[in-house]
C-alpha cells in the first residue's frame, strides 16, 4: 500500500480551548466563568454526570479542591513557549477560544483592556510562527453572571452574544481568518440542559429546545455581523459527530441511527446551513415537537444566513436498536470495538464514515475536523515516560482516513488533534490527559510525547506512511 500525502492548502495542527488551557482563572480582571463556578460547586463531590449512567473513564466526580481549571496546562503564562513548540512541530494551524469572561467579565458592557492585550500577545505570537489561528468565540464557558439570568435560555441572549462577537471582530478580525461561533453545542445545551449531566445542570425538555434556539439566533446574528463587517475571513461552527451505525439490517434499526444522528448532529447543524431543523425528528418525535419554541421557523426565516464551513470533532462510533419505548425510539448497543479505560473507543473508519455523511447531506460544505484525539488509560505509566505507541496510532490512522476521504472528493480542509497539550478536561480534572505535550500540572513542566515527533514527522513532510 502506499503512503498518502496531504494538499498543500491543508491546515494541520493542534487544539485546546480557553477554560480548559489557560489556568489563571481569576487574573487580569477575568471573571469567573460557568465552567470554574462547577468545579469549585462540586469539588469534592460525585459529579452530577455519575449519575447519568454514561460509560466513561475516571469516577466522573471532582475529588478534591485542588481538581480545578484553575491551572489548565499554564498557556497564560507560557504561551510563548507552547506556541514556540507548535512551531517546532511545524503544524500551521493552531484553534483556541476566547474566553468571554476575559474579554468582558460582566458579560455584557465594559471591555477589559487586559482580556484584549493577552488575545492579541497570543494572535501576533502563532502569526509571527507562521500558524493560523483558528479561533471559537465559546467554548462552553458563559460568565458566571450570564448564567445566573439563564444563560442560553434567556431572550437576550442572541443580543449579548452578538455584542461579545463585535468586540472579538474589531480587537482580532484584522488578522484572525478562520472564525467559529460555538463549540459542540449538542454537549453543553442538551447535556447541560435537556439530562443535566453537565453544567448548568438543568433538566427541562422546553428550556433545552429554547436555549438551543437561542444559541442558533445568536449564532445568526454573529454570522451576519462578521459577513457586514467585510474583514475577508470565514466563519462557521463547530458541532461533534458520534457516528451512529444501525445494529440490525433492518429499517428499524436505521430509522433509530438516523434519528440518532439528527438529534446529535443535525438537530445543531442542519439549520445552521439550511435554515430548517431536521423534519424526521418533528414529525416522528412527539416530545420535540411538542417542546419546541413558539414560531420557531418564522425565526429561522428572519435570521438564517449560511455559515462557510463546519467544524466537526469526531472521537467515538455507536450502534443503535429501535425500541418503541425509548424518547427517540432507539436503545443503544454495545459497540463492535472495545477498548478498556478509555473514554471514547477508538474507531477511525468511523470518522471516514462520519464526514462522507456530512459531505454528502450538506452538498459538499467545507468541512474542517476541529477535534480528534484520545486519553490513554495507564496514564501514570505510558503517558509519564512519554512514550504513548497507541496514539501515535491513533493519529496515523486517522490522518490516513482524512486523506482517503480527500481522494474520495470530499472537501475536507484541515485536521486539528485535541489537544495540544494535556489540560483540564470538563468532569474528569486532570486525569484525562490527551495531550501531545506531557504537563506536570503542579510545576507547569513540559515534555514532548512521542506522539508530538511523530505528528511533527506529518506536518513537516506533509506525507502519512
Ligand atoms: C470535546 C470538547 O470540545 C473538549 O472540550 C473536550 O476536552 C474533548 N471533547 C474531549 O472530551
Amino acid at each position: 500500500m502506499y503512503g498518502f500525502r496531504l494538499p498543500e492548502d491543508f491546515l494541520i495542527g493542534t487544539a485546546n480551548s480557553a477554560f480548559q488551557s489557560e489556568g489563571a482563572w481569576d487574573r487580569d480582571g477575568k471573571s469567573e466563568s460557568l465552567m470554574d463556578y462547577y468545579a469549585r460547586e462540586f469539588a469534592g463531590k460525585p459529579s452530577p454526570g455519575s449519575a447519568s449512567g454514561k460509560k466513561v473513564t475516571g469516577t466522573r466526580a471532582l475529588p478534591n479542591s485542588e481538581d480545578l481549571p484553575d491551572r489548565g496546562c499554564y498557556f497564560y503564562d507560557n504561551y510563548e513557549a507552547y506556541i514556540e513548540d507548535m512551531a517546532k512541530t511545524g503544524q500551521n494551524v493552531y484553534r483556541l477560544s476566547i474566553s468571554w469572561c476575559r474579554v468582558i467579565p460582566t458579560g455584557v458592557g465594559e471591555v477589559n483592556p487586559k482580556g484584549i492585550e493577552f488575545y492579541n500577545k497570543v494572535i501576533n505570537k502563532l502569526l509571527s510562527c507562521g500558524i493560523t489561528p483558528f479561533v471559537d468565540l465559546y467554548h462552553w464557558d458563559m460568565p458566571q453572571v450570564l448564567q445566573d439570568k439563564g444563560g442560553f435560555a434567556n431572550p437576550s441572549f442572541p443580543e449579548w452574544f452578538e455584542a461579545y462577537a463585535k468586540v472579538c471582530f474589531e480587537n482580532f478580525g484584522d488578522r484572525v481568518k478562520f472564525w467559529s461561533t460555538f463549540n459542540e453545542s449538542q454537549v453543553n445545551i442538551y447535556s447541560g440542559y435537556w439530562t443535566g449531566s453537565f453544567p448548568p445542570l438543568i433538566k427541562n425538555r422546553a428550556v433545552t429546545l429554547q436555549a438551543a434556539h437561542y444559541s442558533l439566533l445568536a449564532h445568526f446574528r454573529a454570522v451576519r455581523l462578521y459577513k457586514s463587517m467585510n474583514l475577508g475571513g470565514k466563519i462557521g461552527a463547530v458541532n461533534c459527530f458520534t457516528s451512529i451505525t444501525p445494529a440490525r439490517m433492518v429499517e428499524e434499526d436505521l430509522g433509530a441511527a438516523e434519528r440518532q444522528t439528527n438529534r446529535r448532529f443535525d438537530w445543531w447543524t442542519q439549520p445552521m446551513l439550511e435554515g430548517t431543523y431536521p423534519r424526521r425528528l418533528l414529525r416522528e418525535c412527539a416530545y420535540v415537537r411538542d417542546n419546541m419554541p413558539e414560531n420557531f421557523q418564522e425565526d429561522l426565516d428572519k435570521w438564517f444566513i449560511p455559515m462557510d464551513f463546519i467544524g466537526v470533532n469526531y472521537y467515538q462510533a455507536a450502534r443503535t436498536t429501535y425500541d418503541s419505548t425509548r424518547l427517540m425510539h432507539s436503545k443503544p448497543v454495545e459497540p463492535f470495538y472495545s477498548s478498556p479505560g478509555q473514554q471514547f473507543i477508538p474507531y477511525p473508519p468511523g470518522m471516514f464514515d462520519a464526514i462522507m455523511y456530512v459531505h454528502e447531506k450538506y452538498h459538499g460544505v467545507d468541512i474542517y475536523i476541529t477535534e480528534n484525539g484520545c486519553a490513554l488509560p495507564n496514564i501514570y505509566d505510558e503517558e509519564k515516560e512519554c512514550d504513548d505507541p497507541a496514539r501515535v496510532t491513533y493519529i496515523r490512522e486517522h490522518i490516513r482516513m482524512a486523506c482517503r476521504l480527500i481522494k474520495c472528493g470530499v472537501n475536507l480542509k484541515g485536521y486539528m488533534y485535541w489537544n495540544d497539550a494535556d489540560s483540564y478536561e470538563e468532569l474528569d480534572g486532570y486525569r484525562l490527559r490527551f495531550g501531545l505535550t506531557w504537563v506536570n500540572h503542579e510545576t507547569g513542566e513540559r515534555v514532548w510525547k512521542k506522539s508530538r515527533y511523530y505528528f511533527s514527522e506529518i506536518c513537516k513532510s506533509r506525507m502519512v506512511n
